[in-house]
């Protein structure tokens, strides 16, 4: 059996395109575009990669983006009072900082600081609280992703096995809440968990979020399982998945590739949640919790 491959960017284009909708009706109501601001600390090539990434793909979609790149050593204060400006700030409607943040930062005081409507990464307790309560309010965007490719894929959902390999707050952990509310039966999987490749063998649905490259292998996946591979390793081979791609596309029913799976539909998530927090922030009626 060949897996039919999931095309990520060929799903991500038509989420950019809702979304261009989208910002065209918000700014026939309101009269201004959504704002989106990615604040970077410090210059690893990888992060400015991203947020340029994010910019462009905020600003294609008609939203107004801003970048903010401070210096490596900019202290949690003052990187607090920048959050706190840009949480009183009317034409912002999303931020986020870019993720590994140096040292001295501390990745729950942002989390905490960014208010919880212009949560945008989904990162914040309120955020995550209301996912688990399955409240609206944003959602990480790699998760959703995922989600919206098993869908577009036409994997079944209700009733299925899905094993989440990883315990992330990013993937793992809002990935296995989303599955949840999918009617799948979840397990939560990781470094720890004995006879990994055997667990993985019990999954219909299999999504790899561990950071290890090709680690799942075609005997690590039942016969006509969705595998998901969230993986982005740079190795001296080039980007490579969780998932040992040729080995396993002989096995598993479906498969998404890296790159061009879900990296794609991340960054499309992202403009869908800044969409959907300038539709929550202008108090309009018309904002539907869409995803639960
Ligand atoms: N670094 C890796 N993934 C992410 C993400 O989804 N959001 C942010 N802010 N940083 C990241």
């Amino acid at each position: 059996m060949a897996a039919t491959i999931i095309d990520g960017k060929a799903v991500a284009a038509r989420v950019r395109a809702e979304v261009a909708d989208g910002v065209a009706a918000f700014i026939a109501a309101h009269g201004r575009a959504p704002g989106l601001v990615g604040i970077q600390v410090g210059d690893d090539p990888a992060s400015e990669l991203y947020q340029a990434g994010k910019a462009r793909a905020a600003d294609e979609v008609g939203m107004i983006s801003r970048r903010v790149t401070l210096p490596g050593a900019t202290t949690q204060a003052e990187l607090d009072a920048i959050i706190d400006d840009l949480n009183a700030d009317p034409g912002v409607d999303g931020m986020l900082v870019q993720l590994p943040v140096p040292d001295q930062l501390s990745e729950p005081l942002i989390a905490n600081r960014i208010h919880p409507d212009k949560d945008v990464d989904g990162f914040s307790p309120i955020s995550l609280g209301r996912l688990m309560r399955g409240e609206p309010g944003s959602v990480p965007c790699t998760p959703q992703g995922v989600m919206r490719l098993l869908r577009e894929g036409g994997v079944p959902l209700e009733g299925a096995h899905a094993v989440v390999v990883g315990r992330s707050l990013i993937v793992g952990k809002p990935q296995s809440m989303l599955l949840l509310a999918a009617h799948c039966t979840v397990t939560i999987a990781h470094s720890r968990t004995r006879d990994l490749p055997a667990l993985c063998r019990q999954a219909d649905i299999l999504v790899a979020a561990v950071g290890r490259p090709e680690m799942v292998r075609a005997d690590w996946v039942r016969p006509g399982a969705a595998v998901i591979d969230v993986g982005i390793n740079r190795t001296d081979d080039g980007l490579r998945g969780d998932v040992a791609f040729d080995d396993v596309a002989a096995v598993a029913g479906w498969l998404t590739p890296v790159p061009g799976g879900v990296g794609p539909t991340t960054i499309a998530y992202l403009l869908v949640n800044t969409l959907e927090a300038a539709w929550r922030r202008s108090g309009s009626d018309s904002y539907q919790g869409v995803h639960l």
